[in-house]
């Protein structure tokens, strides 16, 4: 296992919708890899959810654990997730390791169903309310180019591009 690089805001792996995954190569060692450094790389981070593209790799896959490893139950892989439903509105802070640095709320579900494959190829189906529910969307959002930011109102959105603009300038980002 390894502990990868997290892109940032600006690469284009970000704004690209991510291919799904032939769940044929789930047998193979490279895509289990893969999903183990996601792994290892949220852990790291600490993050509780990490989608592939986030490492550079376009791909339909996430994975999510809001104990950031606390909870031997805790963490979910999903391959190919779809929405199942959702309802309800919620407004809370929200962040993204690929934004490192910058906070703001966000309208997100109060509550999501999500189904998908998990590692091992099975049709699996999850709930999620609250910060899962969050979770889920966020990171559904990034398989299809999506960042917090976008979901933000102008004024808020623009100053934290400026920001990371003048970051990029001086090479801190
Ligand atoms: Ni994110």
């Amino acid at each position: 296992m390894a502990i990868l690089p997290i892109v940032r805001l600006g690469r284009s792996v970000l704004r690209e919708a991510a291919q799904p995954v032939d769940p044929a190569r789930l047998g193979s060692p490279e895509l289990q890899t893969l999903i183990d450094d996601m792994i290892e790389t949220m852990y790291a981070a600490p993050g509780i959810g990490l989608a592939a593209p986030q490492i550079g790799v376009p791909l339909r896959i996430f994975v999510i654990d809001l104990s950031v490893g606390r909870d031997p139950h805790g963490l979910l892989v999903m391959i190919n997730p779809e929405f199942v439903s959702r309802d309800g509105m919620q407004l809370e802070e929200e962040g993204c390791l690929s934004v490192p640095g910058f906070n703001a709320t966000v309208v997100r579900p109060q509550r999501a169903v999500v189904k998908g494959l998990n590692r091992e190829g099975v049709a699996v189906q999850h709930e999620g309310t609250d910060l899962l529910a969050r979770a889920f969307q966020h990171e559904m959002d990034h398989l299809d180019g999506t960042l917090f930011v976008d979901r933000l109102r102008g004024i808020k959105r623009d100053m934290i591009v400026r920001k990371i603009r003048k970051l990029s300038r001086s090479g801190k980002w």
